[in-house]
């Protein structure tokens, strides 16, 4: 029976008009409909008959009870029910947008762009993974993109294959390409694996793969179902550590620490997977370290072990040196202490002044001795704060008592 322009009356009384159809999947379908008091738009998922109504009936209340007690930001849940004679579905606000997939595949997004979507997803999934409910169907189309002006918002929907402990079991698998090692060893066998968060954490890596890099995890070794399987089956195949021919420009732009994260995110034992503050941390920072290269513009995330570009270009590797002399300091290792002994055994500096660091083609300064110190940026002498870590520039100058140091 076509609902398609009927008017449908909800649990709680909300009365709705459907308009047209946006989809029609493994669950159901699900249509574009309007309140028609408010002319708000919603999105109704009517659900397939074959299913149990007494168990999705439990399962959508649960949804719903979540939403009205636990909401979350971008994460949509059913607000109301339907429940007819020959209906059962649910009632979502309606999100004018364009799913991630689409967003992935056909926009010029910037990895800060796509930084910023991962760090909202792994934001969502603490808190979904804090309540003890697992997705069960985590997948690009399974994310909206709403692009407003200059902000991005993220929107995770389809909740309806989740799995919690106090509700009945769901009994689908999520997408071929997101199933995680356990659940595809399952699935051979012909037996069900139920999601849980360790699944949610290997198919968040496998998103996360495709959001910060554009490419899926199996990329490159999936010309035959067993290589597919093989780099599904517990390896990050694409670690720059382990395949050293594959030169991909995209994985070279991670830092260390997005590497660690991914390797882990994709492991065979669910205990050791990427947990989502791990994520959140990652991004957090990676977001902070982007660099653009100004021989080709290419981007990167630096840390203390990058000094190329993803196209090979050495980086400008920033030093110190002392301001009337011009006389380098010797700049070994990835962080040093600059003090007394730098400047002419000077006793009334302290032994340790200040801690420089290199993070890619970066230089930063971090004032941790007792003697008041001053930078100079953009011509304009300042105090360098204590124990802030502050980036330095070319031309910048460093002064503490009347010894000065160049940037260079
Ligand atoms: N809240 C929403 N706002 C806008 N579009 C939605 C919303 N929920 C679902 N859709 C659209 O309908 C499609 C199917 O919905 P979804 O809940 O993912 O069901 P399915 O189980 O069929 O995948 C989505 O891919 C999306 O295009
Ligand atoms: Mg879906
Ligand atoms: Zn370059």
């Amino acid at each position: 029976m076509s609902i398609l322009h009927s008017k449908i009356k909800t649990k709680s009384g909300n009365k709705l008009l459907i308009e047209r159809e946006l989809s029609f999947g493994g669950q159901g379908r699900v249509y574009l409909a309007h309140k028609i008091k408010t002319s708000k738009a919603v999105v109704v998922k009517i659900f397939n008959n074959k299913f149990n109504r007494k168990i999705l009936l439990e399962r959508i209340e649960f949804l719903i009870s979540i939403q009205e007690k636990n909401s979350f930001e971008g994460i949509e849940l059913p607000f109301d029910l339907i429940e007819t004679k020959d209906l059962i579905g649910h009632c979502t606000a309606y999100i004018d947008s364009i799913s991630l997939e689409d967003y992935l595949m056909n926009s010029t997004s910037s990895i800060t762009e796509r930084l910023e979507t991962a760090l909202s997803i792994a934001k969502q999934f603490k808190h979904l993974h804090g309540l003890g409910i697992a997705h069960g169907d985590i997948r690009a189309q399974n994310f909206l993109i709403q692009t407003e002006k200059r902000n991005l918002n993220v929107h995770c929907i389809d909740i309806d294959n989740f799995n919690h402990a106090s509700a009945p079991e769901p009994n689908m698998v999520g997408e071929a390409l997101y199933l995680s090692p356990e659940q595809r060893d399952k699935l051979s066998n012909d037996t069900y694996y139920p999601p849980t968060i360790e699944t949610d954490l290997y198919q968040l890596g496998i998103l996360f793969h495709e959001i910060v890099l554009l490419l899926h995890p199996a990329h490159g070794n999936d010309n035959t179902q067993e290589e597919l399987e093989n780099a599904m089956s517990g390896v990050w195949k694409l670690d720059p550590t382990v395949s050293k021919e594959t030169k991909n420009i995209s994985i070279s732009i991670l830092n260390n620490q997005l590497c660690n994260l991914f390797r882990l995110a994709l492991v065979q034992c669910p205990k050791k997977r990427t947990t989502t503050d791990n994520w959140i941390k990652a991004f957090q920072n990676a977001i902070e370290r982007i660099y653009h290269c100004p021989k080709c513009n290419t981007p990167t995330i630096v840390d203390s072990s990058k000094i190329f570009c993803p196209q090979g270009h050495l980086f400008e590797l920033l030093s110190l040196a002392n301001a009337k002399t011009n006389k380098k300091l010797c700049l070994n290792g990835k962080s040093f202490f600059i003090g007394r002994a730098q400047f002419n055994d000077d006793i009334r500096i302290s032994n340790k002044q200040l801690l420089i660091s290199r993070i890619g083609p970066e230089l930063w300064v971090e004032h941790i001795g007792t003697n008041p110190t001053k930078y100079k940026q953009n011509g304009v002498w300042l105090d360098l704060p204590k124990y802030k870590k502050i980036k330095l520039c070319k031309n910048d100058f460093i002064k503490i008592m009347k010894h000065e140091l160049k940037i260079i």
